[in-house]
């Protein structure tokens, strides 16, 4: 092959490649945390078209749930301290979510270092350009981990 049939070889398959990620779904988003109570992210959005948003939440770390724990919790961002304190006395066992909190918009379970968890959720619940935050609820993360969740 010469080196321009090369080139051009190239440039076809970066203009296929440029569709097929076009086509990766934007109503679905993930999110890392880690063991030393970090999210990987600052935000995350979705466009105000999707009807229906799943957030997939990795843990990268080895520390159990026990020991670092990661949820992934999205509520107006009035409501993140209220929120996180009543999932504070909730527990483990409710994945530090207090049962029928209303102020809770959609949340997975606490997970620990390399499990993965997921949570869909009808964008119903969101107003386009509203002040949305997500939090981990685990005892004492939210301070590191939170981030702003825009929809539109
Ligand atoms: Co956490």
């Amino acid at each position: 092959m010469t080196l321009m049939h090369t080139t051009l070889a190239a440039v076809a398959l970066s203009a296929l490649a440029l569709p097929l990620a076009a086509r990766a779904d934007p109503c679905k988003v993930e999110i890392s945390g880690n063991d030393v109570l970090q999210y990987d992210k600052r935000e995350l959005a979705v466009p105000a078209t999707c009807k229906e948003i799943t957030v997939t939440l990795h843990h990268s770390g080895t520390q159990p749930r026990e020991a670092m724990g990661h949820d992934w919790v999205l509520v107006k961002t009035a409501d993140l301290a209220a929120v996180d304190q009543a999932g504070l006395s909730a527990g483990l066992a409710n994945n530090y979510v207090a049962p029928g909190d209303k102020r809770v918009l959609a949340h997975t379970k606490v997970i620990g270092g390399g499990e993965t968890t997921s949570v869909t959720f009808s964008a119903s619940l969101l107003s386009r350009g509203g002040d949305y935050s997500y939090l981990c609820t685990f005892p004492g993360h939210s301070a590191l981990m939170h981030g702003k969740f825009r929809f539109g």
